[in-house]
This record gives C-alpha cells, structure tokens and sequence, in this order.
C-alpha cells in the first residue's frame, strides 16, 4: 500500500505507479467548489481522489482496464464518492457530455516503434515518436468537452515541445500559460494551464 498525504492507494504492475509528474500535478490542481471534473488517464486513480474533494463531481477514464480496476479499489477505499469511472480512449467514454474542467497527465515520452513494450503499461508513457501523438489527439477533442469558460490542466515534459501546446491552446481560444514546472535529469516537466475565453 502507498501513501499520498494521508491517501492511501495500490497499484498494480500493468498500471503507471504515481511518480514526480503525478506529484507536481497534485499540488498544482486549480480545482473549484462548483466544478464537474474529468480526468482522462487516472491510472492509480489518485489525481482523481484529490480532485473529487475539491469540487462537485469527477469522472475518471483510463484506455487500460487493469487501470479501471485498480482505481475503482483506491475510490472505494478512500470513500471518493462522487468520482464515477469509465473505461475507453480519449473522450470517447464521454461522447455528449461536457466539463467545467479536464485533466490529463499525458504520454508525453517520444517512443520509436523498437521501444514500445508490449502490455498496458506502454500506454502510461508512449506518445509516438515526437512524443505528441496523443497531447494533440487530446487537444483535438478538448473544446468540445468544455462548458464556456471552461479550463484545461495538462501534463507534459519539455521533451514533447511545450511551446506547441500552448500555441495550439491559444489558436484554439483559450488563455494558456506554463503554471508549475520541475526539472529532472533529461527533461522539464510542466503543468500546462488554459482557460476558454468567452
Ligand atoms: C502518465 S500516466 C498518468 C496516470 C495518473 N493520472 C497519474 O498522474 O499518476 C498516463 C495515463 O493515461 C492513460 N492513457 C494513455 N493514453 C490514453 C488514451 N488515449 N485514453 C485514455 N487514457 C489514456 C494511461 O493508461 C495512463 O494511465
């Protein structure tokens, strides 16, 4: 059993363990009282925990089951009722629902094909060979998913060209800015935070 600030949570060898990046996104959550949540990618299910007690309602999804499962124990145990999971890609689990706040810790590794590893893990940190391919995915969908004047918290490293988030962020309406960072041995990591203007 681990131990977050007095959560306490399993994981499993198929799901992403919380490290530096889950960590740096905790204590940087701009969660607010009124809010309906959704985290995409919860793994553990731990940034969800933390979200769900800080606003009305989260929804949490994960693309790997073994992640689903092992978040569904960590709520339950930590009595975060108004956290509701689902299973699936992206926002596919949330077709016609939209949100007052989106959070996703990405994949944000650049993976060549000879790097991939074949279980659900791979999911947790392979984003494709510049590193991007599901931050700009995500992105894609983001606005449709957001009430107006909705916000967005991403995770992301240095090392999958954060200037373009925030370019793509501000293209697509929204007030953007690097709001946490943390260097580590190869890379900076940083919490991205955007608000949709009206
Ligand atoms: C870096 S881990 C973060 C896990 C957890 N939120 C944390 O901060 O510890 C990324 C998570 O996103 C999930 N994921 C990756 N691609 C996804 C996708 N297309 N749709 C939904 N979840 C995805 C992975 O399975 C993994 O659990």
């Amino acid at each position: 059993m681990l131990d977050y600030k007095g959560i306490h949570y399993e994981t499993h060898p198929e799901v992403y363990e919380p490290a530096e990046d889950t960590f740096l996104f905790a204590e940087n959550l701009k969660v607010e009282r009124k809010d309906n949540v959704l985290e995409i990618g919860t793994g553990t299910g731990l940034i969800a925990i933390i979200a769900s007690r800080g606003c009305r309602t989260v929804t949490a999804t994960d693309v790997n089951p073994q992640a689903i499962d092992c978040a569904v124990k960590n709520i339950i145990a930590n009595k975060a009722y108004n956290v509701e999971l689902k299973k699936g890609n992206l926002f596919e689990p949330v077709q016609d629902e939209k949100f007052d706040l989106i959070l996703f810790n990405t994949p944000y590794l650049p993976t060549e094909e000879d790097e991939r590893v074949d279980d659900a893990l791979d999911a947790a940190w392979d984003g494709g060979a510049d590193g991007r391919e599901v931050i700009d995915r995500f992105l894609e969908g983001l606005k449709d998913h957001l009430n107006p004047g909705g916000r967005v918290q991403l995770v992301q490293s240095s090392l999958s060209n954060v200037e373009r988030t925030l370019k793509k962020l501000k293209d697509m309406g929204f007030d953007a800015s690097v709001t946490a960072r943390e260097k580590f041995f190869f890379e900076e990591v940083v919490v991205i935070t955007g608000t949709l203007k009206s």
